[in-house]
This record gives structure tokens, C-alpha cells and sequence, in this order.
């Protein structure tokens, strides 16, 4: 072994260690080499003793000694923190056990042959983690994994991670997609989690769809200009922008199966803010929006591909180039109005999932090059920052009601947040209704969580 190398025991498997080159090379995208537990984490500040239940955030991180060439490639692992009445309890992070996990693949176009590394929700009583390249794996309340969750045999398909759960009906909705036909799938399931309706969509092509949009009564499909290339299989992830595709939002009714199509200027979009219906019959969609150059420094800078000889070189981890823009569908004129929101580089949208589908003020997002949590208002137009420090790498935003909420934005947002030193990880509590304030309270972690992507606030259940 060179001195870089080590061994390890991984999952009752001895396993060399290589010093990491690529992508997750980064401090702030580097694995952690195991998995660990901490009790009696300490807080600066005061915890709101409302928050009472889980913290639970999704990740890829690969096992010691794989590097793969691109961060979606990641096998997920979990991390966890548990606050109970002002106390951060405990911390805790777990691999979940896919089959790519264990190494039990033997046929790559299984669902079962997932890293679900992008997101973990609760539904029908079960927590499901998410990616988008198979079926979600369920795990319980420990991290510890239950299996593959494929709603009773029902689902035949990949499921995106990310699905909406409506407020009022408390279905789930949510789609698969996939590199041949039928490209997506739309499916729903009941509030108890029984998955009641799947139907094919007429797409264009094998279109990456990360997200979609739910609004009271519409389903927004997003068929944008990247796209399944089967020449960069072997180059991590065989996805890249194309010209030639152009862009389309599909409107659908939630109960039905056609499809209108609206074109609008190429772009991309990894994540939708909200969408709702005005009451003149057009339909707002608030999304995180990429032209193409935005995409291409995001692209390369975690291992994807980037045709025409772009040179784009930028420190890894940083995404940037995508800001909050304002589409608006006229289903009387079958245009759409495009309208930037905001300038500034912002990326995963939050909002108060209460108001998802429906009319909502406030979004929050997280902005890389301020190392800060941003909250935008739609009403004004104006922003309002809660700076974590320039060298800081805040997290996904998730946004959990106060016990005595009256307004939209009472309540708090948690974000894991790191450093481009690989220190010490932090998850930091903000009031939601004064970003202003700066920290409500900040729980210390005994060591760093990668950058990952997406989480869930997880209540305790109901006793
Ligand atoms: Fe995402």
C-alpha cells in the first residue's frame, strides 16, 4: 500500500482507503468513513422546545476507497438529530442499505439498484429515502433501513425525490422517469400511503426531470434541455445540456392524463419553489431557474459533462448561476410570462409546505457565494438575509411551524451548515419570521456532515 492508503473496517468488510481525488475531493463534499452516534449535543443559544421530533437530511457518500466521478453518485447516507424539549438528544448518521450498498446488484436497471441519496420524507406513517433512479428505501426512526418500499408491489417504476404531499388531501403525489419510454410516469398516493393511480406521459424525450410542480388543481411537468446521452454512460452521469431539445412546462389536471404543452426560453430547473392557480385562471410556478452558462460552471464543478469545449473550472461544491424566477401560464393565450424574481445566486427552495399548491408569500432558499439562508417575499420583492459567515456552507433550509403559528412565516428554519475546511459540522436554528435576528441557536456537532441535499423536519408522532 502506498502511505495514502489504510484499511478499514466498512460494513464487516475490510476495505482499502485511497486518498480521494475528484469530485469528492472537496472539504466540503468529502465522505465520512463510518458511522457514528453522539449524545447530549451542545447548543448556543436556546432551542425552542416546540421542536420536538427529527431532523433527518439525505446525502450521497460514497464508501472508502470509491470516488465516483459525479456527487449524484454517491451511495445515501443519512444524518440525523434529535431535539426534544430544548435538548439536542442525539446525532447520529446511517448508510442506507441498498443493494448497490451491499453489492448485491445484479441487474443495474432494477429498481432495487438505487443509491437513494437525495432526499428522506414521511408518508402514510413510513419514511421513505428518496432517489430518483429507483425506489425509495424505507427506513425507521433510528436510520436503521427496513427495505425497498415499492407501496405493495404497485409501483413499477423509478420515483423522483421529490414528490408533494398536499396539505389539504394529504395525497402524495409524485412521478418516476427514466432514459426509454414511457420517459415519466405520474403516480398518487393516498394520505395512509396506498398508491391509488399511475399513468403515462406523453414527453418529448428522455428529459432529466428532477422536480415537478403540484398546484390546487394542476400537475406542472418540466420537459427542459437536458438530457439521457447514452455516449457518457461510463463519465458518471449521463445526463448534458441539448440545444436542440427546447423547453416545454406540461399543464395537466391532477385528474386527468392530457397534457398542454407551453414553450418557454431554454433553461434548467432542479427545484421548484410553489405553484398556485390566481383566480383569473393563470398559474404561477416559482422555480430555481439555470440558463445555460449557470449550468454549465454548476454541472462540471460536481463531475458532469459539458459539450462544446466549455472550459468551466470552478471550486467544487459551489453551486452557482441559478436565481429565483417567476413563470406565469396563461392557459386563455398559451403563453407563459417569464419573470426574474431576484439576482442573487440562490439554490434548494423552501417554503412553508402548509401553503404548497396554494398562494404563499414567502420562499427560502440558501445562497453559497453569501454562505447565507435567504428569505425572499413575493408580495414586495424584497429579500431579507440571515449571514452565516462568508466561509460558511449552509444547507437545504427546511422550514418547521411554530406550535402557536398564526402568519406563514412563524416558525423556524434548520440548516445543516459546513465549512470549505472540513470542520466541525453545525445544524443552526433561525426564526423564520426575523432572519434579521441572526441564530436562534446553533447545535455543535462532534464532526462534519457533508454537503448533502435534502431533509424533513419529522415530528414526533401523535401519542
Ligand atoms: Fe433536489
Amino acid at each position: 500500500m502506498s502511505s495514502s492508503e489504510h484499511q478499514r473496517q466498512i460494513w464487516g468488510v475490510t476495505m482499502t482507503t485511497t486518498t480521494t481525488t475528484g469530485v469528492f475531493s472537496a472539504a466540503v463534499l468529502a465522505p465520512v468513513p463510518d458511522e457514528t452516534e453522539a449524545y447530549d449535543l451542545p447548543i448556543v443559544g436556546a432551542l425552542p422546545p416546540d421542536l420536538t421530533g427529527r431532523y433527518l437530511r439525505n446525502g450521497p457518500n460514497p464508501l472508502p476507497g470509491e470516488n465516483p466521478a459525479h456527487w449524484f453518485g454517491g451511495h445515501g447516507m443519512l444524518h440525523g438529530i434529535r431535539l426534544a424539549d430544548g435538548r439536542a438528544e442525539w446525532y447520529r448518521n446511517r448508510w442506507i442499505r441498498t443493494d448497490p450498498f451491499k453489492g448485491k446488484v445484479t441487474d443495474r436497471r432494477s429498481h432495487r439498484a438505487t443509491t437513494a441519496n437525495t432526499h428522506i420524507i414521511e408518508h402514510g406513517g413510513c419514511l421513505l429515502a428518496l432517489g430518483e433512479g429507483g425506489f425509495p428505501y424505507q427506513v425507521d426512526r433510528e436510520l436503521d433501513t427496513v427495505g425497498p418500499h415499492d407501496f405493495g408491489g404497485k409501483l413499477r417504476t423509478a420515483m423522483t425525490a421529490h414528490p408533494k404531499q398536499d396539505p389539504v388531501t394529504g395525497e402524495l403525489h409524485f412521478f418516476g422517469y427514466g432514459a426509454t419510454p414511457p420517459y415519466a410516469t405520474y403516480h398518487r398516493a393516498d394520505a395512509s400511503g396506498q398508491l391509488v393511480h399511475s399513468a403515462e406521459i406523453e414527453i418529448a424525450g428522455p428529459t432529466m426531470m428532477h422536480d415537478f410542480a403540484v398546484a390546487e388543481n394542476h400537475v406542472i411537468w418540466l420537459d427542459l434541455p437536458v438530457t439521457f446521452d447514452h455516449t457518457l454512460i461510463d463519465r458518471g452521469m449521463p445526463y448534458a445540456w441539448n440545444e436542440q431539445y427546447g423547453a416545454r412546462l406540461g399543464l395537466m389536471p391532477k385528474n386527468g392524463t392530457e397534457v398542454r404543452w407551453f414553450e418557454v426560453d431554454p433553461c434548467y430547473v432542479f427545484h421548484v419553489g410553489n405553484a398556485s392557480e390566481l383566480p383569473d385562471g393563470r398559474i404561477t410556478l416559482d422555480v430555481v431557474r439555470y440558463g445555460r452558462a449557470g449550468w454549465d460552471h454548476m454541472w462540471s464543478s460536481i463531475g458532469g459533462q459539458v459539450r462544446n469545449g466549455h472550459e468551466v473550472v470552478l471550486s467544487a461544491g459551489r453551486v452557482g448561476g441559478a436565481t429565483l424566477h417567476r413563470w406565469t401560464l396563461d392557459p386563455a393565450t398559451g403563453v407563459v410570462a417569464d419573470q426574474p424574481l431576484d439576482d442573487l445566486e440562490v439554490e434548494f427552495p423552501t417554503l412553508n409546505e402548509e401553503r404548497l399548491g396554494r398562494a404563499n408569500r414567502f420562499l427560502y432558499t440558501v445562497s453559497q457565494p453569501l454562505g447565507a439562508v435567504v428569505k425572499f417575499d413575493t408580495n414586495s420583492g424584497q429579500t431579507s438575509v440571515a449571514e452565516l459567515g462568508r466561509d460558511r456552507i449552509p444547507g437545504e433550509a427546511v422550514f418547521v411551524p411554530a406550535a402557536d403559528a398564526r402568519n406563514e412565516d412563524d416558525g423556524w428554519l434548520l440548516t445543516v451548515v459546513g465549512d470549505e475546511t472540513g470542520s466541525a459540522s453545525e445544524l443552526v436554528v433561525l426564526d423564520a419570521s426575523d432572519l434579521d435576528s441572526g441564530r436562534v441557536a446553533t447545535v455543535q456537532l462532534a464532526r462534519r456532515v457533508p454537503a448533502g441535499f435534502h431533509g424533513s423536519w419529522i415530528p414526533d408522532p401523535a401519542s
